[in-house]
Order: structure tokens, then sequence, then C-alpha cells
């Protein structure tokens, strides 16, 4: 079982400057939550306690604040700085430490996944024996994210990052899963043009020695963007659209520790008092 998760929420948010100017992208809001509240809670949601958040040199008090240890929703989190964006993979470098001799999770800051099947299959990826394995979801616009092109059997025949055009149209989301051998494939990588270390060449590895697996999040899972100001807007209303109708929140940290027996009723208290008189504590009241 995969018990650790890395989550990478760096960046500088340039293209949605000048509301990144003084605060991190990942806690901006989508509808009545910080964003980064999204994938820790499908960290959880895939039975994974061990978080080590990754965050930008100098921005580490912002999210303590809010995130603090974990402990108010049951988790462990730990961070680390990264002086500056050198590519995903550079998060198992400076996660070495961490990850130990244990396998691994990778979930970007700010993908959001939501679907009806989204807990059994994360549960099923953290089931990985040995290699990686990526969540692949349709989108109709390939060309911006690294794409997966498959054999008739589903296996994975090549990747590409960005590709210009793409006969696929299956997009590798921000999630991956890891065994331990990430550690040294990560060392080994050697910059792009772009300077950075790509993930594309990492999962490359993998996919050489027959070890890259796909798991779908299939056509009733969604996987939203946060790139732009309109993505942040669009994934906002489809939160707050199924949200207000449902009556149920999506990303309720504290909602998945109890469902996941990591809270108990009464440890409801100091999460209410520690958000104060809001719509998200009126929520924690009625669960308790
Ligand atoms: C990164 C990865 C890309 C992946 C995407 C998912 O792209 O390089 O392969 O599809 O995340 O969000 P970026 O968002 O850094 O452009």
């Amino acid at each position: 079982m995969i018990k650790k998760g890395i989550i990478l929420a760096g960046g500088h948010g340039t293209r949605m400057s000048p509301l990144t100017k003084a605060v991190n992208k990942q806690l901006l809001p989508i509808y009545d939550k910080p964003l980064i509240y999204y994938p820790i809670s499908v960290l959880m949601l895939a039975g994974i306690k061990n978080i080590l958040l990754i965050v930008n040199k100098g921005q580490l008090n912002q999210f303590r604040k809010i995130l603090d240890n974990g402990k108010r929703f049951g988790v462990n989190i730990s961070y680390i700085e990264q002086p500056k964006p050198r590519g995903l993979p550079d998060a198992f470098i400076l996660g070495k430490k961490f990850i130990d001799k244990d396998k691994v999770a990778l979930i970007l800051g700010d993908n959001f996944f939501y679907g009806q099947s989204l807990t059994n299959k994360l549960k099923n990826c953290t089931r990985l024996n040995s290699g990686c394995k990526v969540l692949l979801h349709s989108v109709s616009n390939p060309e911006l994210y690294g794409v997966a092109f498959m054999s008739k059997k589903n296996k994975i025949i090549s990747i590409k990052e960005k590709p210009r055009k793409s006969k696929s149209n299956l997009a590798i989301t921000g999630l991956y899963f890891f065994d331990n051998k990430v550690v040294e494939y990560s060392k080994s990588l050697k910059p792009s043009k772009r300077n950075e270390l790509e993930i594309v060449d990492l999962l490359n590895r993998y996919r050489k020695k027959n070890k890259l697996t796909a798991e779908f999040l299939g056509r009733g899972g969604a996987w939203l963007d946060t790139g732009s100001i309109d993505d942040f807007y669009n994934t906002s209303s489809f939160v707050s659209a199924l949200e207000n109708r449902q009556g149920l929140k999506i990303a309720c940290l504290e909602e998945i520790a109890l469902k996941n027996k990591w809270l108990e009723k009464k440890d409801m208290k100091k999460a209410i008092s520690f958000y104060g008189n809001c719509i998200y504590s009126d929520y924690l009241k009625k669960l308790i």
C-alpha cells in the first residue's frame, strides 16, 4: 500500500498575477475553500495520511497558518521549501528523506478531481506493487498537457509533453503513484532545454522498463484545470453548483477524516473553533 504522498505547491502562478503577487495560488479560493484543500482531499480519499507539502521559499508561513501540521483534519503534514522551481521530479529529490524506503504518490497542488468512483480508483492505485501508475483523463485540449498514446489493449505505448498536434486526447493528470525507484531515477535525470527536470522523462524511464501503467478517471469523473483566472471561476462554479444542490461539501477535510475514522466527533469542536463563525463551521456542526 502507498501510505505517503507529496503535494507540489510551488510555482509563481504568474499567469494569475496580480492575484498571486502576495498569496500563493494554492491558497486562493475555489468557491468556499482554498485550492490546496482539494489535492489534500484526494490524498486523504486514497487513504494517505503522511503528507509532504513542497512550497516556494518564503511562503511556508502562509500554508502553516491554514494547515498547520494537519492534526486538525487527522493527517501529518510536513513541509519543505523549494529554493526555486526545478520541474516536477525535483519533488522526489527534495523529498528523499520523507520517502525513505517507501512508495509514494505525487499530486500537483493545482489539480482538481471529482467523481463517483474516485475513491475506489484511488485505493486501487495505492495497491501498486512496483513501477508507476498514472491517472488518465480525456480532454478537448490535449496540447496543454502530458499526453498518453495507448495500444488497443490499453497499454501505454508512448507519452509526450504538450504535443503540438495530438492524435490522443488522453491527458496525464497531475496525480502519479510511484515505487521507491523514483528517487534514484529522478536524481539521474538531466535538465531539459528549459532547464527543468521533466516528468515525462521520469515516466519514460518506467515505460521503457515496461513498468508504466494507467488508471482511467472515466467519463463520469471530472478533472478540472486551475491554471488561469477563468479556470478558477469555472471550477468554483462547478463546486458551488454541486455543493448547493446536494448540501454536501467537496473536499471538506474534517469530514473525510471523520469518515476515515482518523478523527472522532469530539475533535470537530477544535476545527469549528479554528474556523470561527462561518458557513464551513456550520457544515461541520451539522456533521456532529
Ligand atoms: C504538468 C505536467 C503535465 C501534466 C500537467 C497536469 O504540466 O508537466 O504532464 O499533464 O501538469 O496538470 P504544467 O501544469 O506544469 O504545465
